[in-house]
């Protein structure tokens, strides 16, 4: 399948959400851009952490061509929404996979095209779940030992994780904002090299 290139991606994206478009193609090449989320600040799982309304569809119009999605860390994510494969080390969400996202050992990452990562953003934040901190160093070497060529990482945290150079490019960086009082977060969009 020919790459999509990111200012087609841009345009599914206001088209499919109806959306204020705040994306564009930056002189680096990188798509770059702010997400405000809006009134509606309820997560629908009430999971802690939870994505926000309307975070999973923004980012299923961005990525019209993907066939096989898998959400790593994946807690209560809604797949009404974004269907796909899930990863979490708590068995009780009944992932598909119960594994812990820095190995990955059960999961046949080659098989997917679109990765969502929302791992804890905190030591705080870890002690609402079953594990500790995790090393997001090691979740990025994981996916990138075992991701296909193409296959795009949609990682949303308060921290650029450290990735091989020679494994991943990134290609975007989009600020989310959500209400007063929440923190900011920033979405960092890595392809397999
Ligand atoms: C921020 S929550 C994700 C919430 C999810 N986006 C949603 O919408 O429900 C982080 C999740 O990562 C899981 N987690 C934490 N450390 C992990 C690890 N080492 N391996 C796999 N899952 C992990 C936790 O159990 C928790 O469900």
């Amino acid at each position: 399948m020919a790459k999509m290139e990111l200012q087609t991606r841009i345009q599914n994206y206001c088209t499919e959400t109806g959306y204020p478009n705040g994306l564009y193609v930056g002189g680096d090449g990188r798509m770059l851009g702010i997400w405000v989320m809006g009134n509606s600040y309820q997560v629908q799982s009430g999971y802690y952490g939870g994505y926000p309304h309307g975070y999973l569809k923004r980012v299923k119009a961005l990525f019209p061509d993907k066939e096989n999605v898998l959400h790593i860390f994946s807690g209560k994510v809604d797949l009404g929404a974004l269907p796909g494969d899930t990863v979490d080390i708590d068995e009780s969400l009944e992932p598909t996979y119960c594994d812990d996202v820095q190995d990955l050992s059960t999961v046949p990452v080659g098989n997917y095209d679109l990765i969502l990562a929302d791992p804890p953003y905190s030591v705080e934040d870890a002690e609402h779940y079953k594990p500790t901190m995790v090393k997001r160093n090691k979740v990025m070497r994981a996916l990138g030992q075992k991701a296909k060529k193409g296959t795009h990482v949609v990682w949303l945290d308060q921290v650029l994780p450290m990735y091989r150079k020679d494994q991943w490019d990134m290609v975007g960086i989009i600020g989310m904002v959500k209400s007063t009082n929440h923190r900011f977060r920033v979405i960092t969009i890595f392809e397999k090299t």
